[in-house]
């Protein structure tokens, strides 16, 4: 264990800097990455799930939480007429202007400014933001994003880093190297089981009604040779049913548990 790890800084203040921000752009999603490799197919999934919402609420409008560099607000823009989105970092919220011409922007804390964004809003998405969040702050965003969504609405918010998947052993392995968390270059080692998701969602008065995954094979597959070949197994093997509890990322589909039945 490295004795020299510093202490795990705050979540929502890890982007603020702008060069984060853009190193975020440049290597977690940059052309040959898993992230994006995981994204080309998870793409498809989160499109027809959001036109699954708009269909049961055409003239809804989409909140983006936790927007970052607009990934998923790109693709919201292309399913809702009316996108809101949000993050606390001035600089990602930067980067995603840049490439997302239609959404209404906004930055702060909903924590702090409870006016913030108050919707409602048909659907919500919250992507790469429950895990790696600290923990006390967890539930009171939760229920922030309930309060925002309409009673029919629906939340997909995703578990990027699943603790019974073959990303584990990476990870124990990195922790036991450099320290937990953020300790070394940025290294996020947090990890969080699908039922400890599921108990913060239920706390915080969210119904989750389906589950997906993307992502069997650990990301240390793609930095070999014929990176293609294994993402295209990868994308075979997530489309199991009875592995999909078992993919790096999760997401789940949830409901307001007041909301009307379907
Ligand atoms: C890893 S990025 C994910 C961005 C985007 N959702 C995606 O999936 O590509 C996480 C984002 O959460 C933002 N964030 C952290 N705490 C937040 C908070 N309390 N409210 C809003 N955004 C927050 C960070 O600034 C960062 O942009």
């Amino acid at each position: 264990m490295n004795a020299n790890a510093k202490p795990p800084e705050s979540y929502q203040s890890r982007f603020l800097e702008r060069d984060v921000a853009e190193d975020y752009a440049c290597r977690e999603y940059g052309a040959e990455s898993y992230a994006s490799s995981i994204w080309e197919w998870q793409a498809p999934l989160v499109r027809r799930l959001l036109e699954e919402a708009r269909q049961e609420e055409p003239a809804g409008r989409h909140l983006d939480f936790a927007c970052g560099t607009g990934r998923i607000t790109r693709l919201t823009e292309e399913i809702f007429s009316e996108v809101d989105a949000l993050d606390i970092s001035p600089a990602m919220v930067g980067l995603a202007r840049a490439t997302c011409p239609q959404a209404r922007f906004f930055v702060g804390n909903i924590l702090e400014s409870p006016d913030l964004c108050p919707g409602p809003y048909a659907s919500i998405t919250a992507f790469r933001f429950l895990l790696n969040l600290d923990p006390p702050l967890r539930l009171p965003l939760l229920a922030g994003l309930r309060q925002r969504l309409n009673p029919g609405g629906m939340l997909l918010i995703n578990l990027h880093g699943n603790r019974h998947s073959l990303r584990q052993p990476a990870i124990l392995w990195k922790r036991w190297r450099y320290g937990n968390s953020t300790a070394k270059d940025g290294l996020m080692l947090n990890d969080m089981s699908e039922n400890e998701v599921r108990r913060c969602l239920e706390s915080s008065e969210l119904l989750v009604e389906r589950v997906y995954g993307t992502g069997v094979l650990p990301p240390t597959v793609y930095r070999w040779p014929l990176r293609r070949f294994w993402s295209w197994i990868d994308c075979r093997l997530s489309a199991m049913r009875f592995l999909r509890h078992f993919c790096i990322d999760l997401i789940f589909v949830c409901r307001r548990k007041d909301s009307p039945v379907k």
